[in-house]
């Protein structure tokens, strides 16, 4: 035949090897090991069985996945808790600078008592020689408390974690005069960041900003002595523990205590990778954690968060930004902060101006200090040293005293500082760009979505396997069986769907989750559909994950059909999508119809909602959809587009098979049918979590600006929460009629439309006794027909469901019910 391809008898042989190893992978991880003797290993392609956990389970050690990556660390977990990853919260690892690779890295306890840490080359990444202390090393044990221990054959230890952490403290784990906490340079990364927690050399606890141009203690308050700070430097015993109730003690009297005080709760104390000390405790219904103390509630008094010359203000979230005539240096890592549009130079030509920045400071770096001067001598002697490049001119003690600096560090703002920064610019500096360009470059790193990690060693690169061809042969050769597997997987997947098409082999084996499909779901063919949309003829709409399109089915079905644009991202997607419609129904969802998935082409079948999305009748200004943009919604149409949207996120969230999540809850992805019922569309982004699961694993920030809640840009695990908070902002919108996920600039400082909506509508609720408030809020096109009851609950309603604290805010059950309750009312208008 001259076909390069072996006989269909490796094909089956490659089928059987591949199901009987994922049955054998299977199989093992039900067993679980306590210890770990000498002569053993834990090898990094069985990560997911080849594990060492604590007697009671609550922590695993092993490789630890980093996301989808092919990374690998050794390290302890809590088994059950969620952190945005697939196994759990991570509280050591060892040599956190140096991921492994996931095929050939192994970690060993050697004959000799060894612990080594290799790498795919056979390099030494991280490794522990007891060898010294005369009796050898007998096993490896991970304790009940997450410590992992290297025990001799009387039980003595000879190394622990404990004795090494990296920026997690676990209760009874004591920090000493030899321990440290270093914080995670970022989310999703176990290397090391600039921020440290340990015993300064006057044995107090301190935080530190530990960055690549300067350091400076940030807590206790340096503004403070360490008395007025309530510690202590006469104790140098310099110890401090967390016990099991969640109190914190040191010798330096740095005392605190989790709000949750009590035993039985497991506990951690983290330096997260922003700076900031808290202290969490497991939620072991939600296997979700909650902060129940941290260092710094205000973060922006964190040094070094926004780099040089970079200032920190609040949004509430804290955010870095630039000041005028300053941009930034790189908008993916805010710890390089800002760097001047000129050049500093020091002679008499250059004409220097200030510029002032209301209610900022820049803390340190002090070249000299003015008590009770005028702000014009300030300015004087400012300009007349070149050193000077800004002076905060600020109330302190009764006085207004001038603070002259040298360098700007530490920049923050909020309202409620006394005084303001005064820039010095050279007065060539076109100030006016300067300032519109200042407030286009406030952007966070927080709100940009952080691309995923390059894999340090990729398997199969030229330079890494060069030295070693028998293993990329071998590499190959998996590779390839691996993809005729999935070939012939396929081959088999879509004559089964053929079967399911005609109807004559209405399935019995339901191992691959459609079984749940309705009939009226199917599998399209491309031709079928790029003849029902005439050649994807009429587009309906574009988002994140593809353009729609309209079309007619033969049986004249009227459909939308969306294409998948990224295939790579549309294999994914579309998994997620079928799975996910295969088991919804629900009057307040958009049904999908089937798809279609051929060559390169990605598509989904849905049904056709007429009247189009919810933005295009609420912000009718700034739709481009001018057919639709005329009609404006009354108020009983408004609030059962509330509460049929609440009824669709309830049903995802507490009823279906499934718990799903939508993660992209916005007016765009609201449908209305004839009757204006609303129906939810757009599922691409959900992603499935089993019901007392480990809940949702996200890779990459998804969803849409303005929308998206705090847990995303924090560290913190995605819960149906997120849904809730976006729900909010949309039922304000609702009641609004215009934007509130907007960006506007305010005095140079870009600000989120809701954040001012909050501020006017609890002042307004603070200051009114009886519902008058309600006038002010709601839609001006309503002329004031609508029901008054009703939209002070539905605003307090988007209030709640807006709170930082998502602990705080309702579940959609409890909207719906909400809503429910004043539905029928009498005094209802129109
Ligand atoms: C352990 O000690 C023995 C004898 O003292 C020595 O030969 C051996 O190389 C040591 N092993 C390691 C890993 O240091
Ligand atoms: C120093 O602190 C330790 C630990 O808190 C405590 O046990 C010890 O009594 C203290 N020493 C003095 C002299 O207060
Ligand atoms: C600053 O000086 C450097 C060289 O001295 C020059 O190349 C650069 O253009 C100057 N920048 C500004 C903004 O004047
Ligand atoms: C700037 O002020 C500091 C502190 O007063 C002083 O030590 C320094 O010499 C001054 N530099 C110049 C160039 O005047
Ligand atoms: C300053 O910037 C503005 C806006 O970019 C521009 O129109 C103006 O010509 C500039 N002036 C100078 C002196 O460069």
């Amino acid at each position: 035949m001259g076909f390069p391809f072996p006989s269909p008898a490796i094909f089956s042989i490659a089928i059987l090897f591949f199901v009987i190893s994922s049955y054998s992978s299977l199989a093992s991880s039900v067993t679980k090991k306590h210890f770990m003797y000498k002569g053993s290993s834990l090898l990094v392609e069985d990560y997911l069985s080849d594990l060492l956990t604590s007697p009671d389970e609550t922590f695993t050690c092993g490789f630890y996945r980093f996301g989808t990556n092919n990374r690998f660390s050794f390290s302890i977990w809590f088994t059950n808790s969620e952190e945005g990853s697939s196994q759990g919260t991570v509280v050591w690892t060892a040599n956190r600078q140096h991921p492994v690779n996931g095929r050939g890295s192994r970690v060993s306890l050697q004959r000799d008592g060894t612990m080594v840490l290799t790498d795919v080359d056979g390099s030494i990444v991280w490794f522990i020689n007891t060898n010294t202390t005369g009796t050898g090393v007998d096993k490896a044990e991970l304790l009940n408390t997450g410590n992992l221990v290297l025990k001799d054959p009387f039980g003595k230890i000879l190394w622990q974690s404990f004795d090494s952490p990296t920026d997690t403290l676990l209760p009874s784990q004591p920090l000493t005069r030899h321990t440290k906490l270093v914080s995670a340079m970022a989310i999703g990364t176990h290397a090391s960041g600039y921020f440290t927690f340990n015993f300064d050399s006057d044995s107090v606890l301190r935080l530190m900003y530990d960055g690549p141009e300067v350091s400076s203690l940030y807590w206790p308050d340096p503004d403070f002595t360490i008395f007025e700070n309530g510690r202590t430097n006469y104790n140098s015993s310099r110890i401090a523990l967390l016990d099991d109730m969640g109190a914190f003690l040191s010798s330096d009297r740095t005392n605190f205590f989790a709000s949750d005080l009590g035993s039985g709760i497991k506990r951690r104390l983290t330096l997260d990778y922003d700076g900031n000390l808290r202290l969490y405790s497991l939620d072991e219904s939600t296997k979700s954690w909650t902060v129940t103390w941290e260092a710094l509630p205000r973060p922006c008094d964190i040094h070094g968060l926004c780099g040089r010359n970079g200032v920190c203000t609040y949004t509430p979230k804290p955010k870095c930004s630039c000041p005028p005539g300053y941009e930034i240096v790189d908008p993916s890592d805010w710890s390089k902060g800002c760097r001047p549009k000129f050049n500093w130079t020091c002679d008499q030509t250059q004409q220097y101006t200030f510029v002032e920045v209301p209610h900022t400071d820049f803390w340190g770096y002090d070249l000299d200090y003015r008590p009770s001067s005028s702000l014009e001598h300030c300015m004087k002697l400012c300009l007349e040293n070149c050193s000077c490049e800004v002076f905060v001119y600020r109330l302190m003690k009764g006085t207004q005293n001038c603070y002259m600096k040298f360098a700007l560090f530490n920049g923050r703002s909020a309202s409620d500082f006394p005084g303001s920064a005064y820039l010095k610019l050279p007065r060539s500096l076109n100030l006016t760009s300067a300032k519109t360009a200042a407030s286009t470059t406030l952007v966070t790193s927080d709100y940009t979505c952080r691309p995923e990690e390059v894999d340090p060693v990729e398997v199969g690169s030229s330079q890494t396997y060069n030295a070693n061809n028998r293993r990329t042969r071998w590499v190959y050769l998996y590779m390839f069986v691996f993809a005729i597997g999935i070939i012939e997987i396929l081959f088999l997947a879509s004559g089964w769907w053929c079967l399911y098409r005609r109807g004559d082999g209405v399935s019995k084996s339901t191992a691959n989750g459609y079984h749940t499909l309705s009939s009226e779901f199917r599998m399209f063919t491309y031709s079928e559909l790029k003849k029902a949309t005439g050649m994807f003829k009429e587009e309906l709409g574009r988002g994140g994950s593809g353009a729609v399109y309209k079309g007619v089915l033969q049986d004249d079905r009227v459909v939308a059909v969306k294409k998948l644009g990224d295939v790579l991202q549309g294999e994914e997607e579309l998994r997620a999508e079928v799975i996910t419609f295969g088991r919804v129904n629900h009057m307040n969802l958009v049904k999908m119809w089937g798809f279609c998935s051929e060559g390169t082409h990605r598509l989904l079948v849905y049904e056709y909602i007429e009247n189009g999305s919810l933005n295009n009748y609420l912000f009718s200004n700034a739709s481009n959809n001018s057919n639709n943009g005329a009609i404006l919604l009354n108020w009983r149409e408004r609030f059962r587009i509330a509460l049929g949207t609440a009824k669709g996120l309830a049903y995802l969230h507490h009823e279906c098979l499934e718990w799903v999540i939508h993660c992209d809850v916005k007016p765009e992805n609201i449908l209305l049918d004839g009757n204006f019922e609303p129906k939810i569309a757009d599922f691409g982004l959900a992603k499935l979590s089993k019901r007392g699961g480990s809940g949702c694993q996200f890779t990459r920030i998804r969803g849409t600006k303005g929308y998206m809640a705090p847990e995303w840009f924090l560290n913190l695990p995605i819960t149906a929460k997120v849904d809730v908070y976006s729900y909010g902002v949309v039922i304000l919108e609702i009641v609004k009629g215009s934007r509130l996920s907007d960006w506007v600039v305010v005095d140079g400082e870009e600000e989120a439309e809701l954040i001012r909506f909050l501020w006017v509508a609890r002042k307004k609720i603070a200051e009114c006794k009886d519902d008058s408030w309600v006038e002010d809020m709601v839609d001006p096109a309503l002329k004031g027909q609508f029901n008054q009851q009703q939209a002070a609950i539905m605003i307090e309603i988007g209030i709640s469901c807006v709170e930082e604290d998502r602990s705080r805010r309702p579940t959609m059950d409890a909207v719906v019910q909400t809503l429910l309750d004043c539905e029928d009312d009498p005094k209802l208008v129109l």
